[in-house]
């Protein structure tokens, strides 16, 4: 059934590529990238994709620039290789939160990258928890949008004695989301008012909801730089909570993030591995739960022209 199945690695997150292959049973394709002395990529792949369904896990991570680069590369080669389906699975869109024009003369870079994609080759795109669900429609293709809210919410379920947790969004535009895992657990949920200032330094206000005494499960997509957390963590001890938790997807914990939420009085922050982590990023309270099954088992669905929507049923 995988004989024409082949899944490659762009590079930013191998570690995931080679779990979700463990999980379908086949080695991991192989490629080449590297680098000229001019500073441009050269990619190649290493084994004929004549006629496969071929997926690449790459994940828009830092560097940025690079992996968006070297992943188009890899899907021209695809398809100049002569490939019979590409689907690019990027478990972390991180230009998904360049999505609307909210200033003069800007790029909405979500729906380049979505265009440059198709150009490169890609047939179809698998990708989890983008930033906002409007992003998904920048694809002129067809689009899997996994979500790591269901093993996120296990997590705690099995955890925390939920009768005294409150979920809490950090932003009113997080609040569909937060919802969504707030009634997945059957609690009940808040909204704090932030205010970003940049794109590191964040405001916030008021407590939209009733925390004080409880447990609070603090949910996002991601965890950039860590400044909305510490800040949202600041206003709910203000407000009188106990315990903080928080559940996000996608740990891409750039500039003092870690140095930031390590010393902070958060209990435990629990995180998928849509980006990956390095050994030294790793700290006390961090929790990481794979997405793995559920990339292989989306992949293998597609393989086979299964609904993947069913995996969440
Ligand atoms: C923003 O709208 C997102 O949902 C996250 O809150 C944000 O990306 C987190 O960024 P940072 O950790 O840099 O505050």
């Amino acid at each position: 059934m995988n004989d024409d199945l082949k899944v490659f690695s762009g590079g930013s997150n191998t570690p995931l590529a080679k779990e979700i292959c463990d999980h379908i049973d086949i080695p991991l394709s192989r490629l080449t990238i590297s680098r000229f002395s001019n500073d441009n990529l050269f990619v190649q792949i290493k084994e004929s994709v004549r006629e496969k369904d071929v997926f690449v896990v790459q994940s828009l991570t830092e560097p940025a620039s690079d992996h968006i680069m070297g992943l188009m590369m890899i899907l021209d080669a695809l398809r100049s290789a002569s490939a019979r389906r590409i689907t690019a699975v990027i478990p972390y869109y991180s230009y998904a939160r360049s999505d609307k024009k909210d200033a003069p003369r800007i790029s909405i870079t979500g729906r380049l990258i979505a265009d440059l994609l198709k150009t490169a080759g890609a047939d179809r795109v698998l990708t989890m928890d983008l930033h906002a669900d409007s992003v998904h429609g920048f694809f002129s293709m067809p689009v899997d949008h996994l979500t790591a809210v269901p093993t996120i919410c296990d997590y705690f379920t099995q955890k925390l004695d939920l009768s005294q947790v409150v979920v809490v969004a950090t932003d009113a535009g997080g609040a569909k989301r937060a919802g969504r895992f707030a009634k997945r657990l059957n609690t009940s949920m808040a909204i704090i008012d932030k205010r970003r200032v940049s794109d590191s330094e964040v405001k916030q206000g008021l407590v939209v909801g009733d925390v004080k005494d409880k447990d609070v499960i603090v949910f996002d997509d991601e965890i950039s730089t860590g400044g909305t957390l510490v800040t949202t963590v600041n206003t709910l001890e203000q407000a009188g909570v106990r315990d903080i938790y928080v559940g996000a997807t996608h740990p891409v914990l750039c500039g003092n993030a870690v140095e930031n939420l390590s010393q902070s009085p958060i209990t435990e922050i629990v995180v998928s591995n849509t980006v990956h982590i390095p050994e030294e990023k790793h700290f006390n309270g961090l929790r990481v739960l794979s997405t793995a099954f559920l990339f292989a088992q989306a992949i293998q669905r597609i393989h086979t022209g299964e609904s993947v929507s069913a995996l969440f049923k």
